[in-house]
């Protein structure tokens, strides 16, 4: 049994060392995220083989944000496919939406609530409401809870705070911006470790770079799988 507690993100630039990547992992890993930057190189077939060929769990991760009808239609589309988790933004009416569109199928709808890279500056720079970011990142993650999110994507330092809210009981918890100690923060701004990611109350942790990148990729997610087990 692997523990899916652990989402590798397989944010490499095409399918094929999507595969190899997830074939260096073998049965260490079993939930991949596709996000974006894999869309145009192969990502949804990617998707499609990783699941029938490998029993992988797919999370794709697209955030998507448009008018309510636009949505649903997409969210229709792409729960055709055996995927797992979906992202969409956290506004209620998109998460409404896509709700909706996942009608029928065993797909779940993720909402972002704030990306994990951001931090107050650049919400100035977006002209979002003032206010102490972990307070909009709850207040954002209760209105999606409300519109019906089967869980929210947040950082490991909003994890508990999150899980405290009556709203979230029974709903999802998804970390990235997750940091084994010592390793390289890349342009994560809110970090914390795999294994205080989940003691605050996160269901599965998102982890790519320090797995993806590493020279070891497999000894790497081995590292992060033994320190969830402590
Ligand atoms: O390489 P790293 O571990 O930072 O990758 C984190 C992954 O999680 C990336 O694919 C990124 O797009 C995604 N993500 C994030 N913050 C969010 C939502 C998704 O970093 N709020």
């Amino acid at each position: 049994m692997t523990d899916d507690r652990l989402i590798v993100a397989l944010d490499v630039p095409n399918a094929l060392e999507g595969l190899s990547l997830a074939e260096q992992l073998g049965d260490a890993v079993g939930f991949y995220k596709i996000g974006l930057g894999m869309l145009t190189g192969g990502g949804l077939a990617l998707a499609n083989e990783l699941k029938s060929e490998h029993g992988k769990r797919i999370f794709l991760d697209m955030k998507l944000f448009d008018i309510g009808a636009t949505i649903e239609n997409a969210v229709r589309g792409l729960a055709q496919f055996d995927l797992d988790f979906l992202t969409v933004h956290g506004d209620p009416h998109v998460v409404r939406a896509a709700k909706e569109g996942a009608a029928g199928k065993p797909l779940k709808i993720l909402a972002v609530t704030i990306l994990t890279s951001l931090d107050r500056a650049d919400l100035d720079a977006g002209l979002i409401k003032p206010g102490d970011l972990p307070d909009l990142v709850a207040e954002r993650a209760g209105r999606a809870f409300e519109a019906g999110a089967d869980g929210v994507i947040a950082s490991p330092q909003e994890a508990a705070m999150i899980r405290a809210l009556p709203e979230a009981t029974g709903r999802l918890i998804v970390t990235p911006g997750v940091r084994p100690a010592g390793s390289a923060l890349g342009d994560q701004k809110r970090v914390a470790t795999p294994a205080q990611a989940i003691a605050d109350g996160a269901d599965h942790i998102v982890v790519g770079r320090p797995i993806w990148a590493a020279d070891a990729p497999r000894a790497a997610a081995d590292a992060i799988l033994a320190e969830l087990r402590t």
